[in-house]
């Protein structure tokens, strides 16, 4: 049962190669659940019960449902999670070719571990803007499903020290992918632009820009000898919009909201979140003023219903990996299949304060659902999330959880199985509070 869940994130991931597709899968998970999407431009009607859910610029998406109850007499009950995952992105003029290896430039998104994207079988997916027949700017997802991309490793004969000195990438001259083997009068950016059309389905003087994420074709796979663990990538932090998902689809939560619920899932977390779409942008604050303007009577309103909001920010923890006990504070270990984990840290780089780490905790334990601490060690920079930010924007209390797991921003992640579907059933239950 619990594998289930597992299995059923591991094709959401599968369909998800770039946060622009991680949209478009939960646009299509929620299609037979009711929900009417809602333009920003557009004036927007508001019912009770009702369902809806807003898309900014295709990698950005809030879901909400209007409870019974007005915001201004019960407040928000937030999930906030990221879309984007660290890793590569495909440079304007990326296309070089030199003694007959055509290869494409690449940026570094976020920060990924750059050596576990080396000998991977990687492609390509993300959109693209073109003028259709009619001269008419139109825009698509696109995505190479069989691998075009490699990383080769340098033989150990020539670089005799990798074992003891680590995979060391130069960040400049030793990333780009190499992609096909071009003969002398081929040319390497019309040759890549072909392909791009191709696989879009467009001629490529139509072509105008895009924006292209590097993925890893291997599926997901259970592992362990019960397998009970789970790898794949984009673990952090597609679980977290998955778990947050799956608990607002739930047939008692739906039906029976009683606050307005929302799930919000940014871009751009991996990068600081500072963006017009972003969890330091407008665009949480601007839906839910919005929904209080189509629920109030009065102009205070706004202001009492966030008074009573609560914000969970849930991003992947880092779980306890035994072959390297010094990397972890001794006293907050934490481990796969323990349960959701609270993460604190005094210097706010997360929302967690004592009375919303209280308010989790009663939260799980209404529901059987083990709980575990974290803290960083203080000797080692601590890494962020969009708690603190969306917390701090909207004046909201929150705390920041997430599933543990290993190897985060590695291009294969893993984590435990039962984790997931315990932090599935804690989201159920803050939903219904
Ligand atoms: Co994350």
């Amino acid at each position: 049962m619990t594998q289930q869940y597992v299995q059923h994130l591991l094709d959401f991931i599968d369909k998800s190669p770039s946060p622009w597709h991680t949209v478009d899968s939960i646009e299509k998970a929620i299609q037979t659940f009711g929900f009417t999407q809602l333009d920003e431009s557009s004036k927007w009607q508001l019912q009770a019960g009702g369902r809806y859910y807003v898309v900014r610029d295709d990698s950005s998406i809030i879901l909400f449902v209007i409870g019974n109850r007005v915001p201004a007499e019960s407040g928000f009950r937030i999930v906030g999670a990221h879309t984007d995952s660290p890793g590569f992105r495909i440079r304007p003029n990326g296309a070089t070719v030199s003694d007959g290896m055509a290869r494409l430039g690449v940026e570094i998104y976020g920060g990924p571990i750059l050596a576990t994207f080396t000998d991977r079988d990687l492609s390509l997916a993300g959109r693209i803007s073109f003028f259709d027949s009619g001269k008419k700017l139109s825009h698509r997802l696109v995505r190479f499903d069989k691998p075009i991309l490699r990383l080769p490793n340098l033989a150990i004969h020539m670089n005799r020290g990798v074992n003891e000195d680590g995979l060391k990438l130069h960040k400049q001259n030793e990333l780009p992918l190499l992609f096909a083997q071009l003969a002398s009068e081929q040319l390497p950016k019309p040759y890549f632009l072909e392909l791009l059309a191709q696989v879009a389905g467009i001629d490529a003087a139509q072509l105008l820009s895009w924006d292209l994420a590097v993925y890893d074709t291997q599926k997901g796979a259970f592992w362990g000898a019960n397998q009970e663990f789970y790898a794949d990538s984009q673990i952090d932090n597609l679980a977290s919009c998955h778990a947050a998902l799956q608990a607002l689809l739930d047939k008692t939560v739906l039906e029976s909201a009683q606050r307005t619920l929302v799930c919000a899932f940014f871009d751009h977390e991996e990068i600081g979140s500072e963006s017009h779409i972003g969890a330091g942008g407008s665009f949480l604050t601007d839906v839910l003023q919005r929904i209080d303007m189509a629920t109030a009577t009065e102009r205070e309103d706004h202001a009492r219903a966030l008074a009573q909001s609560f914000l969970i920010s849930a991003d992947m923890a880092h779980a306890y990996q035994p072959n390297f006990p010094a990397a972890y504070d001794a006293d907050h270990r934490v481990y796969v299949n323990q349960g959701p984990v609270i993460k604190s840290n005094a210097n706010r780089r997360y929302s967690s304060e004592s009375v919303s780490i209280a308010r989790f905790i009663q939260w799980c334990e209404e529901v059987g659902v083990p709980h575990q601490r974290y803290s960083h060690r203080s000797d080692l920079p601590c890494g962020s999330t969009i708690g603190p930010i969306a917390s701090a924007k909207l004046g909201i209390r929150g705390v920041d959880v997430g599933c543990p797991m290993w190897a985060m921003h590695s291009v294969r992640e893993s984590a435990g199985v039962l984790d997931h579907e315990y932090m599935i059933r804690v989201l159920k239950r803050f939903f219904s509070d």
